[in-house]
């Protein structure tokens, strides 16, 4: 059994793919707005009805209703608006993340969360201090996004398929984001090979600016590649895959690094992110990965005590 909390675009889509993708039998949707998860439970189940597949989903105010999850999805909170930062979500996010956490630590104490809430580090962050958790088990999604954006953006310009890039966007998933374009390779040959420097300068700054680009032109922010990020995601936590994505996690000690979440790559199984794998970063990169990680912390200083312990 999966537990989406929020059913905004992002919330529906995940449940979208979910049932595309075979993902689990019951799929619990919980939102506070009265009627609202009951609706979108309502059509996604006549959705499964079209595929006959027999997925049952559920809609509800309930949080009660999570009780036995093995994984709950996270994608509740006030998502941008055409010219917001992600950052400017920040205190009325923490509210709402640290309620949440309140109840999936009281129905679904076993459960590995992965979250999409922006801003997406501080939001881990805060749900990690008010779950109490291992760490493997509270997980950000946003790397997957970022990272598939980057791959989107180089392989348009090399004329190759997006499965043969193997993109890294680590740090912060927000302006201050890092890729990586010499670790960034196709057939193992690194993007600063392949393309110019103001080719690669522009992949990159096509990457930073995807989110607000779709958020200025529809009107609202991204939600089919975050639906179908996080549900690969949760995927891999399912089918204990061992499966290695960029994401969002608390570290502690890895890259030298302690009490502040990041994107890095992780393996993801059963027990969540069981692995961080560090990369080889060389002396400018790893400058570029901190100044990164920095944003974030200036983030989870600037949220209100009570998030931060
Ligand atoms: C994005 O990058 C809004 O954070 C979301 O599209």
């Amino acid at each position: 059994m999966i537990t989406i909390i929020g059913t905004g675009r992002v919330g529906t889509s995940a449940a979208f793919a979910a049932l595309l993708r075979g993902l689990d039998e019951k799929i619990v949707l919980l939102d506070i707005v009265p009627g609202l998860a009951q609706g979108e439970a309502l059509d996604l189940g006549h959705a499964a009805a079209t595929l006959g597949a027999d997925v049952e989903f559920v809609g509800s105010e309930n949080f009660e209703l999570m009780e036995g999850s093995e994984i709950v999805l996270v994608t509740a909170g006030k998502p941008r608006k055409p010219g917001m930062t992600r950052e400017q979500l920040l205190a009325d996010n923490a509210a709402i993340v640290a309620d949440i956490a309140v109840k999936i630590k009281k129905y679904a104490p076993e459960s590995v969360v992965i979250m999409t809430t922006n801003p997406l580090d501080a939001m881990v962050y805060v749900m990690y201090k008010k779950l109490g958790f291992p760490r493997e088990r509270v997980i950000g999604f946003s790397g997957v996004l970022d990272s598939a954006r980057l791959a989107y953006y180089a392989a348009k310009k090399l004329k190759v398929s997006y499965s043969s890039i193997s993109p890294i966007v680590v740090g912060m998933h927000g302006e201050a984001m890092y890729p990586v374009p010499r670790l960034s390779t196709v057939g193992g040959v690194p993007l600063t090979q392949l393309l110019s420097k103001a080719e690669v300068e522009e992949v990159a700054r096509e990457t930073v600016q995807a989110g607000a680009t779709i958020t200025k032109l529809r009107g609202y922010s991204s939600s089919y590649a975050p639906g179908l990020g996080v549900v690969l995601m949760a995927e891999a936590v399912k089918r204990d895959a061992k499966k290695v994505f960029i994401a969002s996690v608390y570290l502690d000690g890895e890259y030298g690094l302690r009490d502040v979440v990041a994107e890095v790559p992780v393996v993801l199984g059963r027990r969540g992110a069981e692995k961080v794998l560090e990369l080889p970063l060389n002396e400018e990169e790893r400058e570029g990965f901190l100044r990164s990680v920095e944003a974030v912390r200036e983030l989870i200083r600037a949220l209100p005590e009570e998030y931060r312990i």
